[in-house]
């Protein structure tokens, strides 16, 4: 059966110093609680060595916020997979709409990254999501499974099982406007179903999807409690300890 999710993605905040005391008050927070999901911190790429030594990372999943499109070489500024990984990190988030946005990444980049991720061991978050002018054109649909299909569709059953998905609507990211309850529910079934016709009932069922954008305290059960929705993806809102528990413990 598919994992209920709870991640955070600090994107660019936070020092070295005051990321590595978030991921262990985080840390403190969740020790000894009993928690129905699992619970990840995607941190900048600095952070991941020094958050992964300090804290249980069974406890807490480890994620980078991106990786190259290529192996290693000549790339100056680039951080390979396999780099990522040595940092005892698990976990990476791709395709995210800032980085779609503002550094040009294409669902034809994007498919580099999520094989060099899963060749070395990483487990991709993989983003999704429609701009609010798409969705008032009522193409949301098609965009999002543009992205499915051109990011992850060459993938074999078996590599696709390795997925997590994030459905981020970019009209509700960092907006404070989220998602209704029934909007997130309809999108994440045609996900879901969008995967059943490629790899099948199984793969489907066992892939979780998360919501992202705007989530937070007082929306997350609503939420999470929809039957395709298994989990969120936290921006704003993973940068506190007592803003992100509670969303932890919506399940
Ligand atoms: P907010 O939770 O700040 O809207 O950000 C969502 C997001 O982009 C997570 O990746």
């Amino acid at each position: 059966m598919r994992k209920n999710i709870v991640a955070g993605n600090w994107k660019m905040n936070n020092n070295l110093q005051e990321g590595l005391t978030l991921a262990k008050e985080l840390e403190a927070a969740l020790k000894g609680k009993k928690v129905n999901c699992d619970v990840i911190i995607g941190t900048p790429f600095i952070h991941l060595a020094s958050v992964a030594a300090i804290i249980d990372t069974k406890l807490i999943g480890v994620s980078a916020q991106n990786c190259a499109d290529k192996a290693s070489g000549a790339y100056t500024g680039e951080v390979s997979a396999a780099m990522v990984a040595s940092t005892g990190a698990n976990y990476v988030i791709l395709g995210h709409s800032e980085r779609r946005t503002y550094y040009g990444e294409t669902n034809a980049t994007l498919k580099e990254k999520v094989s060099l991720a899963l060749a070395n061991g990483l487990t991709p978050i993989f983003c999704i999501g429609e701009v609010l002018n798409e969705r008032n054109a009522g193409k949301h649909f098609e965009v999002v499974e543009t992205q499915i299909r051109e990011g992850l569709f060459n993938l074999s059953a078996e590599d696709f099982r390795k997925i997590i998905l994030a459905y981020e609507p970019v009209w509700a990211i960092g907006t404070g406007v989220t998602a209704t309850s029934d909007q997130a529910q309809e999108m994440h079934a045609f996900i879901r179903n969008t995967l059943v016709a490629k790899y099948g009932e199984a793969v489907a069922n066992d892939t979780s999807i998360l919501y992202g954008g705007s989530c937070n305290a007082s929306n997350a059960k609503e939420l999470f409690s929809n039957p395709d929705v298994d989990g969120g993806l936290i921006g704003g809102a993973s940068l506190g300890v007592d803003k992100f528990m509670p969303i932890v413990e919506a399940f």
